[in-house]
């Protein structure tokens, strides 16, 4: 019976294993760690991306003010700090590109990144973010560990500077220094990632929340009901 369990338990390991391989294309994804509770991460990676992102992406299933209230900002903060003149409040965030433009200047329409995080996974997104590399032989001049020939250029290359790729041991390294340092600029990115996280699934901010609540609930509900218990069967025994 415990040679079974083990082979089981061994049988389950290595599939799962293969399956963050087979997701990653075998390359080794950097780890990162989101919290959704923390509203000063989620501002800040909203800052990136409206600044660094929309641009190109829209992310059409979020509304700004909706997320003015999820992460912790009034309406008036998010139409000064994160919004161009024209939009109002409650629209959604969309581009102003038109797809056929970005068929011609980038040869793929740059997706719609409302729900890439499930898509993708946040290890991988935080991995692509770090990892656009200087390869001369592509039309924009970088190329990406974890998304070959990939059609976007390094957007953030003036935090972080450019990357060279060592095609033996597939190690990155500074080519040029960035504004930020490598500890600031992962920061910069896990709290983009971890903005991405949010939009994907906004209402798992409120499920935290309620959460904690509910286990409170539970907890006062036993306080109540185990004494209670304890009366009803203490002829019994
Ligand atoms: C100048 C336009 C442009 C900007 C700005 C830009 N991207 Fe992109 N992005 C693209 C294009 C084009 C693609 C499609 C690449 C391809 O399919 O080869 C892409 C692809 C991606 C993908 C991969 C999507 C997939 O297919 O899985 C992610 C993730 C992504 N971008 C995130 C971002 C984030 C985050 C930012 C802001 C820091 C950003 N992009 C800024 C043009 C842009």
């Amino acid at each position: 019976m415990r040679t079974l369990i083990y082979a089981l338990f061994i049988g389950l390991m290595s599939v799962t294993s293969f399956q963050a391989v087979a997701a990653s294309g075998g390359v080794h994804l950097d780890p990162v760690e989101l919290d959704l509770s923390d509203k000063a991460s989620l501002q800040r990676g909203a800052k990136t991306f409206v600044n660094y992102c929309l641009s190109c992406h829209s992310a059409s299933f979020m509304r700004y003010n909706r997320m003015a209230k999820d992460i912790g900002l009034t309406d008036e903060q998010v139409k000064t700090n994160l919004m161009f003149a024209s939009e109002k409040i409650g629209d959604t965030m969309t581009i102003a590109m038109r797809t056929e433009d970005a068929k011609k200047w980038f040869g793929v329409v740059p997706p719609d990144l409302s729900v890439i995080s499930r898509a993708r996974g946040a290890d991988w997104l935080n991995t692509y973010l770090r990892s656009f590399y200087l390869d001369d032989s592509k039309p924009m001049g970088t190329n990406n560990t974890v998304f070959k020939d990939v059609g976007m250029p390094h957007v953030l290359w003036e935090q972080q500077g450019y990357l060279s790729h060592d095609d033996e041991t597939g190690h990155l390294a500074h080519d040029s220094e960035g504004e930020l340092s490598n500890h600031d600029y992962n920061t910069m990115v896990s709290d983009l990632v971890n903005f991405l996280a949010y939009i994907g699934e906004p209402s798992k901010i409120q499920r935290l929340a309620l959460g904690k609540w509910v286990l409170l609930y539970l907890f006062i509900l036993f306080l109540v009901v185990y004494p209670m218990k304890k009366a009803f069967w203490k002829d019994i025994h």
